[in-house]
């Protein structure tokens, strides 16, 4: 039977993952579940293990909830590792969103400039685990959720020399959700095509006798937008952008393809109702006064109020998949290997893959229309420094990131903002 070990266990979208497991627990025998913290987050850590324990209590099934600061101990014999922590708690989210803002550029928490000092953060800690995984674990697949998830993914394989890991997001999950029922199409009968790299990809949609239907559905999206996850404010697409290049952006292309009004918007918010880490710490608060409720042993509505929701739907689907080899069609931030012949072999991309023991075999996208591809390069040379800057803690290479980041007008400011959260996050900042 099966141990999971879950990295970053105190987090508030713990009920998805139990909800999935237990939907699954037929393909997915899974004896127990670790979830690990830090001092930090024991609180939450201890109040989301009992609402855990309670979900499989409701089950039919036995399996049993650990709690511990002890990621060793977790990691110890586990089958499958998940990660999903936050170095620095919401407080750290809160500074990546508000220095940025304060001087007039975007505060997001994976794009742009708080984007990459998350990328600093967490990265050291991943190769930390990945190191421990070596000893303790070296056949378990490590399947993570953390931000940026697609630049974590890489720093896993590319400087922790680890190959068994596969990088999720619910962006395209809840992107197929909300198509299927905009088309009025069930989803097993759309089939799909995902390029890209984390929080910057494309895709096109077939029926089921394979008839690309890309551009009627643009048109649809036109009536009725959906599937966009709840952090992400909505600004509309130029419809005829779309229609040139023949793909539907994600979500997050707004950011570039509308920066203008996105980063507009944001400084209104911010400036109203303070960042979206403020307000997600007021959803959390209601999230956990909820979970404290020894009544309740399902996953709440209100987690929907979370711009991750859905997310257990790639995370133990990907874990039942590889474990009873399903091949299953996700898409998964993995290894390019030719799937989209614009960027190097050994780079990560986010693309479909079916996923199935040995891991992710990528569906091959063909190359991208002359725009998407220049932008790709660049966001992947970005990427590329700011996973370097990350591991050596060099200030030029940061520099370099920052500079070649398309949501950061360089300069004397932008140096000035990198400079303030170098102060901020010091602490959790040892490398630089
Ligand atoms: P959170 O602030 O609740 O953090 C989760 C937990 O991680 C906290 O309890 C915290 O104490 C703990 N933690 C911090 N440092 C740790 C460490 N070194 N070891 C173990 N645990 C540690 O975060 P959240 O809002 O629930 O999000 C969790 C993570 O998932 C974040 O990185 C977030 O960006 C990411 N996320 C990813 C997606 C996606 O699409 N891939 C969607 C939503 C959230
Ligand atoms: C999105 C993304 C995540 C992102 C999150 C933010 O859907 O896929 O990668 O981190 O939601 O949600 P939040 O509720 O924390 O603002
Ligand atoms: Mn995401």
């Amino acid at each position: 039977k099966v141990k999971i070990a879950t990295i970053g266990g105190g987090s508030s979208y713990t009920p998805e993952l139990m909800e999935g497991f237990i939907k699954r627990y037929d393909e997915l025998p899974i004896k127990e579940i670790w979830l690990v913290d830090v001092a930090e987050g024991k609180e939450k850590q201890e109040i989301v293990g009992k609402m855990s324990q309670r979900m499989w209590d409701a089950s039919p099934y036995d399996v049993k909830i650990y709690t511990t600061l002890d990621r060793q101990l977790a990691l110890k014999g586990a089958d499958f590792v998940t990660t999903q922590f936050r170095v620095g708690q919401l407080d750290a989210r809160v500074k990546d969103e508000r220095i940025p803002f304060s001087y007039g550029f975007l505060g997001q928490e994976t794009n742009g400039a708080g984007g990459m000092f998350k990328a600093f953060r967490t990265i050291p800690i991943i190769l930390d685990v990945v190191e421990d995984m070596k000893v303790l674990c070296p056949d378990a697949w490590l399947i993570n959720f953390a931000n940026p998830s697609g630049m974590v993914t890489e720093a896993i394989i590319r400087y922790g020399k680890w190959d068994k890991v596969i990088g999720l997001c619910n962006v395209p999950v809840m992107a197929k959700m909300g198509e299927s029922n905009t088309l009025g199409i069930p989803k097993e009968d759309l089939v799909y095509k995902f390029a890209g790299v984390n929080h910057f990809h494309w895709h096109k949609v077939a029926d089921k006798n394979g008839k690309d239907i890309t551009l009627d559905l643009i048109d649809k999206l036109y009536e009725e937008n959906s599937g966009l996850p709840k952090n992400i404010f909505d600004v509309a697409f130029y419809k005829e952008q779309l229609i040139q290049m023949k793909m539907i952006p994600c979500g997050y292309h707004r950011y570039y393809y509308r920066a203008e009004e996105m980063l507009k918007h944001g400084i209104t918010e911010y400036e109203n109702e303070g960042t979206r880490a403020q307000q997600v710490k007021k959803i959390e608060h209601d999230l956990f006064e909820l979970y404290k409720d020894p009544n309740l042993n399902y996953k709440p509505k209100q987690l929907e109020e979370r711009g991750g929701a859905y997310y257990s739907d790639a995370a133990c689907e990907t874990i039942a998949s590889i474990y009873a080899n399903k091949n299953t069609e996700i898409v998964v931030s993995t290894r390019n290997d030719g799937a989209i012949p614009d960027l190097p072999a050994e780079c990560v991309v986010e693309v479909t893959a079916y996923v199935g023991a040995q891991g992710a075999r990528n569906v091959a996208f063909g190359e991208l229309p002359t725009a998407e591809k220049g932008w790709l390069q660049v966001m992947k040379a970005m990427e590329l420094l700011t996973i370097e800057a990350a591991v050596t803690g060099d200030y030029a290479t940061a520099l370099q990131a920052f500079t070649i980041n398309p949501l950061i007008q360089s300069g004397e400011t932008a140096k000035q903002v990198m400079n303030e959260l170098f102060i901020a996050h010091e602490a959790h900042l040892p490398q630089f």
